[in-house]
């Protein structure tokens, strides 16, 4: 039997189905992610002046079907669930999850109160079709900086390729929320390489700086460009 081949549309055809799918802005977002590849600070100013906007428009169903469509993907967020269950937490918050990946990886190895909060309400509405029927994470529209949680409400608090996605100041801000909102462990997958949309941080370094203990720190063994990848775990209150 001769295979069947199926040609992905040309431009304006890929172009009108995002116009109709989700409206001009959208489409106009996705011509400028594609169109721009050589022209990075460009893309920088046009496409993320704003990361929230961004990862509206970016967020969904497009993104969801791009990263499902990497093994890799399901190798890291497997790597990084078996990390964090060694760590035996008693509740975990994941800021900016996404579309929940994480959150299904972890559920299936902890019985435990999980949650994830995300700005982005097109990356919650795909979590909330992802997490199987029956699957009691909390999901909540919040922003990472401003975290709508008491001190210490969470033995853990996780944050994976999402820090790297705001300019230092906010950075800054996130970190220290995840502080407070943390009682135990903070734990990060936040590479330290730059791009458009990444900004980059030496995660580990900056706790080392501040003198908080780290129980480990290391690249993912799958990641593709090891020099950039980074994972940590924090000790909060290693004296409690
Ligand atoms: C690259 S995705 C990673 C998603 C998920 N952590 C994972 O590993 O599959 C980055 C996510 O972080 C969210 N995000 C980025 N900055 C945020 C912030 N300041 N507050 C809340 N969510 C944020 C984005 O909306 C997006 O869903």
């Amino acid at each position: 039997m001769v295979p069947i081949v199926r040609s992905r549309p040309v431009m304006p055809v890929r172009v009108w189905r995002a116009f109709r799918s989700r409206g001009v802005e959208y489409a106009w977002h996705k011509v400028l992610r594609r169109s721009l590849s050589s022209r990075p600070g460009w893309k920088r100013r046009l496409l993320y002046a704003d990361p929230r906007k961004y990862w509206t428009l970016r967020g969904g169903d497009d993104y969801f079907r791009e990263q499902e469509g990497q093994e890799a993907r399901s190798l890291r967020a497997d790597w990084i669930a078996e990390r964090l269950a060694a760590y035996r937490p008693t509740s975990i918050l994941e800021v900016g999850c996404g579309y929940g990946k994480l959150l299904v990886a972890l559920r299936s190895r902890l019985d435990i109160p999980l949650a994830g909060i995300d700005f982005s309400p097109t990356q919650l509405e795909q979590a909330q079709g992802f997490l199987q029927p029956g699957h009691d994470a909390l999901l909540i529209l919040s922003r990472g900086e401003r975290l709508p949680f008491p001190d210490q409400s969470f033995d853990m608090v996780v944050t994976s390729a999402v820090i790297l996605h705001n300019p230092p100041e906010v950075a800054g801000r996130i970190r220290r929320e995840l502080i407070r909102v943390g009682r135990r462990f903070a734990a990060h997958n936040e590479e330290t390489d730059s791009s458009y949309n990444r900004y980059g941080y030496d995660t580990a370094a900056w706790y080392r700086a501040r003198g908080v203990v780290l129980a480990e720190s290391g690249p993912i063994p799958m990641d593709t460009h090891p020099a950039a990848s980074q994972f940590c775990v924090a000790l909060l209150r290693p004296g409690e």
